[in-house]
């Protein structure tokens, strides 16, 4: 990604409706999924950039975030001092078979330095303990195409059956996929065909700025009561996609 866009995850994070947002739907998901918290537990928050959705797992344990960009790596060591942040390309983790009770991995599989995500989520299965969970959340809609993909360095979007597959061909067994964000299809289609049509790809052009107003809040009620809604039912599709796979136990 732009040096800049990180600058702008790593100030919005806090305020911005969809971080924030992202944090609890992560949580409600993951947590009931997970086992209890013991002195050896150890997560990895793989491409955890600056560590903007998945603090919460550095504050449950203790929690190694994989990241390509150094930038990145020393705004995550300020956010939780649960972070052991390691510089690593997802492609050939520098960890042992094994090693994790869970992998989270928040839109990087998305990323043109990742030109076959089967490989990075075969490695997720490599390095995650028998029974332990693999979290994938990625883009969804594979036609929408915005300016935002192009300043994060996108080469694809995913359907819910790619995430699906991704998990399956890896070996895990998949406990949960779903949409998120189905609200924002709408409206992000309706962008994507101005987008195109204007061609811009400046800094404005990214998501991230765009935090303030009531537009983000009326989008962050929204985004809580879908939450709602996934506690009690998937959603064929979103904005995001999200899929869960578990290590079986020999
Ligand atoms: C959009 S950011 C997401 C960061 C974080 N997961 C979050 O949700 O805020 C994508 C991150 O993935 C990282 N990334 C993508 N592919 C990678 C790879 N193969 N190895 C290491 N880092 C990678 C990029 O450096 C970037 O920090």
């Amino acid at each position: 990604m732009e040096l800049d866009e990180y600058r702008r995850i790593a100030a919005a994070s806090e305020r911005h409706w969809w971080y924030r947002a992202t944090r609890a739907l992560l949580q409600q998901t993951i947590v009931p999924l997970l086992a209890p918290v013991t002195p050896d537990t150890v997560y990895l928050d793989a491409a955890g950039g600056t560590g903007a959705t998945g603090q919460w797992l550095a504050e449950r344990a203790m929690t190694v975030l994989d990241d390509y960009e150094p930038f990145a790596l020393g705004v995550a060591r300020s956010v939780s001092d649960g972070y052991r942040p390691v510089r690593a390309d997802l492609n050939h983790l520098p960890h042992r078979n094994a090693s994790f009770d869970a992998v989270l991995c928040v839109t990087a599989l998305y990323h043109r330095l990742n030109p076959d995500p089967q490989i990075v989520v075969d490695e997720f299965a490599r390095v995650v303990k028998p029974g332990g969970l693999v979290c994938l959340m990625e883009p969804g809609v594979k036609r929408i195409w915005r300016s935002h993909d192009d300043v994060t360095h996108a080469a694809r979007r995913f359907s819910l059956e790619d995430l699906r597959r991704l998990v399956r061909i890896a070996g895990l067994s998949l406990e949960r996929s779903t949409g998120a964000y189905s609200f924002l299809v709408p409206p992000a289609a309706a962008l994507s065909v101005l987008s195109r049509k204007a061609a811009t790809s400046d800094a404005s052009s990214s998501d991230v700025g765009r935090s303030g107003g009531r537009l983000s809040s009326v989008a962050g009620a929204v985004a809580s009561v879908e939450r709602k809604v996934l506690q009690h039912a998937s959603l064929p599709f979103g904005l995001s996609v999200l899929a869960i796979g578990r290590k079986d136990v020999p």
